[in-house]
């Protein structure tokens, strides 16, 4: 597997692949699991060449102790898609992704970018097209990878995508979950045993919610949903039931399907989550 921590050596490998070999990108932020793996595995099983790219993007972070506290495990990271058979890795510092004479464009997020993540991290959609922008436009795949977890995350791609990149195709790949439910998160390795324990609460309460479609009252089941999770210590955030693809917010399951996403805190730990129903 090769390193790469400079642009310009990037480069020169990617040119130098063979051209009828499709490159994949998985951008990640590090502190890898099996939810990264996943995507690397999706991106072989359609026989691209893999290039990951850890880099903890500093403009996304709206609150600079998250920042400082994101979990860095770049030895490990390396041991782990070494062993996923990933062809390449770039391990940028931030002068090697954003060049002094770029130009990022401007993108249209609609309602996508102030609501549910971005009213609560303001600025941190504007951080991640800055980086995937910044990342596209020197790598050129012509596949990208993203985890159904980030849902929200998903939808701004897809936007960045339509608007500058419409040759790139685009797989989301469902969330990897935990045997108890909890979805696969690099904040999850912050939590202790015992929050550990109560984490998947977060899982049963989007499944309760979902078991009652079509018959229950949303807002009833969201504000039901929020007090159990109060009682595992779990504050919310948000928990809405949307329109999957506006992330539009629903009062009645007028949408088939829809999507629940919740956001939330457990021992100062910020987790998400989300459910197709
Ligand atoms: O999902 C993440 O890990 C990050 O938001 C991403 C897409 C790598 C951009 O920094």
């Amino acid at each position: 597997m090769k390193l790469f921590f400079y642009r310009n050596k990037l480069s020169s490998w990617i040119h130098a692949q063979d051209e009828t070999q499709r490159l994949a990108l998985i951008p990640t932020m590090g502190a890898l699991h099996e939810g990264h793996l996943s995507l690397v595995a999706a991106a072989k099983h359609m026989n691209c060449t893999t290039l990951t790219s850890i880099f903890v993007n500093p403009r996304q972070f709206n609150n600079p102790d998250d920042l400082l506290r994101y979990p860095r495990t770049l030895d490990l990271d390396i041991r782990l898609l070494e062993q996923a058979g990933c062809d390449a890795v770039f391990i940028p510092e931030s002068d090697q992704v954003y060049l002094p004479d770029a130009a990022i464009p401007h993108i249209p997020l609609g309602n996508l970018a102030d609501r549910l993540e971005g009213s609560f991290r303001p600025g941190h959609f504007q951080g991640v097209i800055d980086v995937l922008w910044s990342l596209f436009q020197a790598i050129k795949p012509s596949n990208v990878f993203f985890g159904e977890k980030d849902f929200q995350q998903c939808m701004v791609v897809k936007k960045l995508l339509d608007a500058q990149f419409p040759e790139i195709n685009m797989h989301i790949i469902p969330t990897k979950r935990e045997a108890d439910g909890l979805a696969m998160s690099s904040r999850n390795r912050r939590l202790s045993a015992e929050g550990r324990l109560k984490a998947p609460t977060i899982f049963q309460a989007l499944q309760q919610i979902c078991a009652q479609k079509q018959q229950g009252v949303v807002p009833q089941l969201l504000a039901e949903a929020r007090a159990f999770l109060e009682r595992h210590n779990i504050s919310t955030e948000y928990l809405e039931l949307a329109v999957p693809e506006t992330l539009e917010p629903l009062n009645h399951w007028t949408s088939d399907p829809a999507v629940l996403l919740f956001a939330g805190h457990l021992e100062e730990v910020r987790l998400i989550d989300n459910m197709r129903c």
